[in-house]
């Protein structure tokens, strides 16, 4: 900190992601990326932008790139809101419907980047206790005084609220916004889509990142009434007209004309997915019924942070939440079958040179 600083510089509290450490031999289960290449087709797509055309600026409206997802989703163009990474897109969500001086609600657990715009847009925020099970209460979040943002499926927690509820959230705050952060819906049962077209006051987020394996290309998007996609617009040309290189939308543009490689890798996951949770469970773990590409597990017997601490000096990374309402789990996102063998033979290593009375007494 110095004199230099602005007082928002000063006051900020950055969120802080998970390592990414610059190793070839470390097996990333710690930020949920995808571990299959993306589509060919997007990287031709990507090659194909290199030359010439970069001297240009982008279109900063990404209008071929909405007309595109547009088909995909059944939606008008005027519906989709494209930005730099979801990250991206939910500050300028917080900006665009939220306001000082009126309390938003949000689960107690959930994605930690919501605290984080809340105070660097000077919004109160109100934490929802989640239920022992980790599922949230629909009705807690009802007639709420300044909006509603939670991920579904939650993370860290991997858990889907049913739609039906989430409907119920959007109908019971009809003079405020509802932001459902939809990072990994592609792997979960429902999307909530569909209630677009019935509430003007559902913002629906989602992202490549996950599902489309291009966590690097930063491409976030969101899906609501052309209203509140007026007001996204408002705030980014605001801020920056031009979020979207012409690298990232020709790729993206790419990845949503393919959709048969998408499907393919997200089953592959979700088939992974089962079979670890699977095989944790004979370890002992208690799991949850995950609808992400992570799982979110526990061990009566051996502390979580020690476990994590083991696994990074075997050179895995998984995610360990200080958290004490979360400190007892472990966060692995869901690799290919041989890396997630390769995880659960280091674990059952682990465990079985670990004293497992001893070590949860310390
Ligand atoms: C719930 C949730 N929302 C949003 C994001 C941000 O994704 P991106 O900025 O890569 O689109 C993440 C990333 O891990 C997430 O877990």
């Amino acid at each position: 900190m110095s004199k230099f600083w602005s007082n928002l510089a000063k006051q900020a509290t950055p969120y802080v992601p998970g390592e990414q450490i610059d190793d070839e031999e470390i097996l990333k289960l710690n930020t949920n990326e995808n571990p299959y290449a993306p589509s060919s087709y997007v990287l031709e797509a990507i090659s194909q932008e290199l030359g010439g055309n970069l001297r240009l600026y982008p279109s900063p409206t990404v209008d071929q790139l909405r007309e595109v997802m547009g088909e995909y989703y059944q939606l008008e163009k005027e519906c989709i809101f494209v930005g730099n990474g979801s990250d991206e897109v939910l500050a300028l969500s917080f900006m665009a419907f939220f306001n000082p001086g009126q309390m938003i609600r949000f689960p107690n657990i959930t994605y930690s980047f919501y605290p984080v715009y809340a105070q660097q847009f000077q919004i109160p925020y109100e934490e929802v206790p989640i239920k022992d099970d980790f599922t949230l209460n629909p009705i807690d979040f009802y007639e709420s005084e300044g909006g509603v943002i939670f991920p579904n499926p939650n993370a860290p927690t991997s858990l889907a609220l049913p739609i039906e509820e989430v409907e119920n959230i959007v109908k019971n705050n009809p003079n405020n916004v509802v932001i459902i952060d939809e990072a990994y819906v592609d792997f979960a049962k429902q999307t909530a889509v569909p209630l677009i077209k019935k509430y003007p006051n559902i913002l629906i987020v989602q992202t490549t990142s996950k599902s489309r394996s291009l966590a690097g290309l930063r491409v976030g998007y969101a899906l609501g009434n052309p209203n509140l996609i007026q007001a996204l617009n408002r705030m980014k040309d605001s801020f920056n007209s031009y979020t979207m290189d012409r690298l990232a939308i020709a790729g993206a543009i790419a990845s949503f004309q393919d959709d048969l490689t998408i499907k393919e890798n997200v089953t592959k996951i979700i088939n992974t997915r089962k079979w670890v949770t699977e095989a944790l469970r004979e370890l002992g773990f208690q799991v949850l019924p995950s609808e992400t590409n992570f799982i979110f597990a526990t061990h009566p017997k051996y502390l979580a942070k020690t476990l994590y601490e083991r696994l990074k000096q075997a050179k895995i990374l998984t995610r360990h939440f200080p958290n004490p309402l979360i400190s007892h789990y472990l966060r692995v996102s869901i690799g290919t079958n041989q890396e997630m063998e390769q995880f659960l033979n280091q674990l059952q290593e682990i465990m079985e040179n670990l004293s497992p009375i001893n070590e949860k007494k310390q």
